[in-house]
C-alpha cells in the first residue's frame, strides 16, 4: 500500500515531529547550495512527481517542483483545465495511467473526496496539495517555522482569528497530534469544523472557541490568521463585514505574548485580515514560513516514499 499524506493523522504525530528535525537537518545542510541544487545524497534521484491543480497555487507549485529538484527528483504541471481530467476523464483513469507514469501525485482541488477518490485509486503515494477541507502540507511548513524560531510545540498557545476554514482544520488536527493548545476566535458563522475540534481534543489539546479576537489572542505565544475569503468562496455575500472585528492589527498583537510570533499561510489580503504593520513587522515569520513549504514538503516526500 503507497502512503498517502490526505491529511496530518495518516502520518501521526511520531512522524511529524520527525518530519520537522529532518527538514531542519536538511536546510542547513545545503544553506549554501544553489536553491536547484540536488541534496547529497539525492534520496529521490529518478522519482517524478506529478501535481494537479483544480484551483490556483504559487507556493504549493514552486514548492513542491523545488522539493523535488533539491531531492534529486522532477516534477510535472498538470493545470486540470489542460488535462483530459478537465474535460471530464475519470479521476480513477487518471490516477491508474499516472500510477503507470509517475513515482507519487500531488493533487489541489475543491472536493476532498476527488483526493480520496484518487487515493484509492492510485498505487502511487497521493499527496492533499489543499482541499476545500484541509491543507495539511501547510500545517508541516507552519509546525516548522515554529520550531525553528525556538518554540517547542507541546503546550504552546496557538490563537487563530478571521474565518474558521480549511487551514484552520489542519491547525486543529496537528494540535491534538503535536499536544499545544489552540484558541479559535473567529464570528458567529464562521466557527471551525466541528469533526477537526473534536480530534484535538481527543488527542489532549485544549480548544478554546471564542467570537472575541482579544480573548482568542489573550497570551498567545503564536498569531495566525488567513484570507477571509477562500478559494471558491468568491461569492459569499456580507462575509467581510462579519470578519472586520477579526483583523490582526497591533492593538490585537498587543494581547499576545510580548514574543508572539505572526503566520500567513498566504497569499494575504493587507488591510483586511492583517494590517501592513503587523505584517512587516518583526514579530512575523511569514517569508520563513513560505520558504518552509520547500523544506517542510521535502520531508512529506520523503515520508511518503517511506525515507522518513
Ligand atoms: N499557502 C499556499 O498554499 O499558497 P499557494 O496557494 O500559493 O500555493
Ligand atoms: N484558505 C485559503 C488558503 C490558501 C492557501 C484557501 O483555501 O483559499
Amino acid at each position: 500500500m503507497p502512503r498517502n499524506f490526505l491529511d496530518l493523522s495518516d502520518a501521526g504525530g511520531d512522524a511529524i515531529a520527525a518530519m520537522i528535525n529532518d527538514a531542519m537537518d536538511r536546510k542547513a545542510a545545503r544553506a549554501d547550495r544553489p536553491k536547484g541544487a540536488a541534496d547529497n545524497d539525492a534520496p529521490l534521484a529518478g522519482r517524478v512527481l506529478a501535481m494537479i491543480f483544480e484551483k490556483n497555487s504559487t507556493r504549493t507549485r514552486v514548492s513542491f517542483d523545488m522539493a523535488m529538484r533539491q531531492l534529486g527528483g522532477s516534477a510535472i504541471v498538470m493545470e486540470s483545465g489542460t488535462t483530459q481530467l478537465g474535460r471530464g476523464e475519470s479521476l480513477a483513469d487518471t490516477a491508474r495511467v499516472l500510477s503507470r507514469m509517475v513515482d507519487a501525485i500531488m493533487i489541489r482541488t475543491d472536493d476532498h473526496g476527488k483526493v480520496e477518490e484518487m487515493a484509492r485509486h492510485a498505487t502511487v503515494p497521493v499527496i492533499n496539495g489543499l482541499t476545500d477541507r484541509s491543507h495539511p502540507c501547510q500545517i508541516v511548513a507552519d509546525l516548522l517555522t515554529i520550531v525553528e524560531h525556538g518554540k517547542p510545540l507541546p503546550g504552546l498557545e496557538v490563537a487563530w482569528v478571521g474565518d474558521g476554514n480549511n487551514v484552520l482544520s489542519s491547525i486543529l488536527e496537528a494540535a491534538g497530534l503535536m499536544k499545544f493548545n489552540v484558541r479559535a476566535g473567529t464570528p458567529e458563522g464562521y466557527e471551525p469544523e466541528p469533526e477537526f475540534v473534536q480530534m484535538a481534543r481527543a488527542g489532549g489539546a485544549n480548544v478554546t472557541l471564542t467570537h472575541d479576537a482579544v480573548e482568542a489572542v489573550k497570551g498567545a505565544d503564536v498569531v495566525v490568521t488567513d484570507t477571509w475569503v477562500s478559494m471558491g468562496q468568491e461569492h459569499a455575500v456580507g462575509k467581510l463585514a462579519a470578519m472586520a472585528p477579526f483583523q490582526v492589527n497591533d492593538a490585537l498583537m498587543s494581547h499576545a505574548k510580548p514574543d508572539a510570533m505572526f503566520l500567513h499561510c498566504l497569499p494575504a489580503h493587507i488591510g483586511d485580515e492583517v494590517t501592513e504593520s503587523v505584517f512587516e513587522s518583526a514579530q512575523s515569520a511569514v517569508f520563513d514560513e513560505a520558504e518552509n513549504r520547500i523544506h517542510g514538503q521535502k520531508s512529506v516526500l520523503l515520508w511518503c516514499f517511506g525515507a522518513i
